[in-house]
């Protein structure tokens, strides 16, 4: 029997209720598929934080290298210092394991919860690539004169032209997987979202997406700037197919792809280096206000258990997550993805597990 190891970090607030919900899901697949796994826990979060004063050491970064992936619940706690843990956990992944794609689907599944009037499941279905290891996160820059009035902050947004070419190279090759996914003389479309005509060095998005491209005469090319990508994914989100930008741009538009999806509370993605390591996370945050109340979605952490289970190539049981979230969404069955759902974090996880064993018999 396949077993997998899987390091698991609930985190903070709402994390570990919506994590435990992910689990039992992979619980119930891990019996209907037949593979094994194993749970390693780490305490890394705000909370762990506060009582220990401890982040995360190297030597957690170089144990994480070996295990097949990583779950995350949520990280962020209110009596912490901004930041501090979300960059020791959330980015020590991210840069620790090189995890250069983050990939962040956002698909609407049943009409009613899109807040945008007249679309409905066939117009909102599409993937953002966003480039995860670069940018303006690549924390270079600081602050001089800190609180003097000739202060002086600066960031460095840093893209190479490997980081640049491996994000882009993979996006092309998704754009492809679902192009061939849709059968004959069926296309796909890669849109390239950049800010290059203010920012000049974002040419090199441009350039580089321009010489990839002609590799894949078969997928439609195309291009936004940041800002005219806000307006189309309200005014025409049934434009979108696969989409590449930067690290800040990604994270800003796919809260935006979030709420056009029915909420931060459905929204799962995918931290991967392919082939060798990748994190799961939903990508909403620990809302504090929401903790130990048993109200949460956990359909954004369940979806993140969907996303890893198709990482460590277990596809049929990934769609087995997808396709109960989508039984479940589409018949109302879970009428929202929010708080206010009338159902309990638990009870969601249940009605997952209870849909997936139905489907399966
Ligand atoms: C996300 C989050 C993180 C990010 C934060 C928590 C560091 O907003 O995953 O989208 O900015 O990437
Ligand atoms: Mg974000």
């Amino acid at each position: 029997m396949k077993t997998y190891t899987i390091g698991s970090l609930p985190g903070d607030g709402i994390g570990p209720e919506v994590a435990a919900e992910g689990l039992k899901v992979l619980q119930a697949i891990a019996d209907i598929d037949g593979f094994g796994y194993d749970i390693v826990d780490y305490p890394y979060s705000g909370e762990h934080y506060i009582k220990t004063k401890e982040l995360v050491p190297d030597s957690i970064i170089e144990e994480w290298k070996t295990l097949d992936a990583v779950f995350l619940g949520a990280i962020g706690h209110p009596d912490v210092e901004p930041g501090l843990v979300e960059r020791s956990v959330i980015l020590g992944l991210r840069f620790g394991l090189d995890l250069y794609i983050n990939l962040r689907p956002i698909k609407l599944y049943a009409e009613h919860l899109c807040p945008l009037k007249d679309k409905t499941p066939d117009d909102i279905n599409f993937v953002v690539v966003r480039e995860n290891t670069e940018g303006l996160y690549s924390q270079i820059g600081g602050i001089v004169k800190k609180d003097m009035t000739d202060e002086v902050a600066t960031v460095v947004g840093v893209y190479t032209g490997n980081g640049v070419d491996r994000a882009i190279r993979y996006s092309f090759e998704l754009a492809e997987r679902r192009r061939q996914a849709r059968g004959e003389g069926q296309s796909a479309k890669l849109m390239l979202v950049d800010k290059a005509n203010a920012i000049r060095p974002h040419d090199i998005w441009t350039r580089r997406f321009a010489k990839i491209g002609k590799e894949f005469p078969e997928i439609e090319q195309d291009h936004a700037y940041v800002d005219a990508c806000c307006m189309w994914m309200v005014k025409n989100p049934e434009w979108f197919d696969v989409v590449v930008t930067t690290n800040l741009f990604g994270d800003i538009i796919t809260d935006l792809g979030a709420m056009i999806q029915g909420g931060m509370g459905i929204a799962a993605s995918g931290n991967i280096h392919p082939g060798k390591h990748g994190m799961f996370e939903p990508i909403h945050g620990s809302a504090p206000k929401y903790a130990g109340q048993n109200v949460a979605n956990p359909l954004g952490a369940i979806a993140a258990i969907g996303m890893l289970l198709d990482f460590v190539d277990e596809k049929k049981s990934s769609e087995r997550v997808e396709s109960a979230i989508e039984a479940l969404l589409s018949s109302g069955r879970i009428p929202s993805v929010d708080a206010r759902s009338g159902l309990s974090t638990t009870e969601i996880g249940d009605m997952v597990v209870g849909s997936i064993r139905e489907q399966a018999s």
